[in-house]
């Protein structure tokens, strides 16, 4: 037999035995890690169904008091709410409305739950009748989302937001500059104790597909990637999360998550706010579609992705796997 010279080296010495193996674990996710994002619907009285996000609804705002109830129960710290308008129309005013259903919710919510944190998604694609971000101006590159116009918008709908009782704001536009107007905004309002957690490396990513049905946010013409991130660039990452510390925001975040755990770990070695990353409904419907024909343990799949999205350097996680992911670490492996 061929020996070598020197004992062997064995890491396998402490993985003989699952207590073992938890004290040397250097990840565990946490309970007060969860975000779980929840769509609200202003025309709706039942809850609806998302076929592409099984065990996803659309939600009455008459059901978001039982919701924060149910959310707290399960020991999920904090929503992210998406906003389904009654109407659309071309500047998406609807997003600022402080009838609008993200703000009815955001009381209903804060009013059952005060602990609750409830976070809101600040966007205008789920309120434009052209499913953009931002509004549109036609210029030497034809019809695209006009930045500097955009941010005054973006700006009423964070106001709006906080007016209503939010406790963190997150815009998810990316137009160049909005964390800035924004925090402007907060501030002059008296709100300056509202955080914002910034969409900051935002990838044009065809993992949103799922979203945009349970949004109804679908670019009519034309697709995000003259705002989004290309998907081939990860310095260009740090320059849009450098350009967000300096304009003020609190929580960066990366997004989508598993596909993007190399960004999420070099932002992580640039700065010392939180980051949060967001496990996107693509993502979510990839687990669920494989668990749902057996071809993957739906349990044990999920939370290596999300203990995954962890050990890259996520401190926060937004995931449609909240409820799921929080009664399995309860139970415990
Ligand atoms: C709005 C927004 C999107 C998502 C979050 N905020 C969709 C998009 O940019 O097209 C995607 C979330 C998900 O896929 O779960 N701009």
């Amino acid at each position: 037999m061929n020996m070598p010279d020197a004992p062997i080296i064995r890491p396998r010495r402490l993985r003989q035995s699952a207590a073992l193996r938890r004290m040397v674990r250097e990840h565990t996710l946490r309970l007060d890690q969860f975000i779980y994002p929840l769509f609200v619907d202003e025309r709706l009285r039942e809850p609806r169904p998302i076929s592409s996000m099984p065990g996803q609804f659309q939600w009455p705002v008459s059901a978001m008091a039982a919701q924060a109830e149910r959310i707290a129960n399960l020991g999920i710290p904090a929503v992210l709410l998406f906003g389904l308008p009654e109407t659309k129309d071309a500047q998406g005013s609807g997003a600022w409305s402080p009838t609008g259903g993200v703000q009815a919710a955001t009381r209903a919510m804060k009013a059952a739950v005060p602990d609750l944190i409830v976070m809101t998604d600040v966007c205008l694609c789920e309120y434009t009748d052209h499913g953009h971000c931002g509004v549109l101006q036609t210029g030497r590159n034809g019809v695209t989302v006009a930045n500097d116009a955009t941010l005054e918008l973006l700006a009423r709908e964070a106001l709006s937001h906080a007016e209503a009782g939010a406790d963190v704001v997150a815009p998810s536009d990316m137009m160049d500059g909005r964390v800035g107007a924004i925090r402007a905004a907060l501030d002059a309002g008296g709100f300056v104790d509202i955080p914002i957690m910034a969409y900051s490396a935002k990838y044009a990513s065809a993992f949103y597909g799922p979203f945009r049905e349970a949004a109804e946010s679908a670019p009519q013409v034309g697709d995000r990637r003259t705002y989004q991130m290309d998907p081939a660039n990860g310095r260009e990452a740090l320059r849009e999360v450098a350009l967000d510390v300096a304009e003020g925001a609190d929580i960066i975040m990366v997004k989508p998550a598993t596909l993007y755990l190399d960004v999420i770990a070099r932002v992580r070695d640039q700065i010392t706010l939180p980051i949060a990353a967001y496990h996107v409904s693509g993502e979510y419907a990839m687990l669920k579609a494989a668990a749902a024909n057996g071809w993957l343990d739906e349990r044990r799949a999920t939370l290596e992705a999300l203990t995954a999205i962890a050990r890259a350097g996520a401190d926060l996680i937004i995931t449609y796997c909240a409820p799921d992911a929080v009664a399995w670490l309860r139970e415990g492996d």
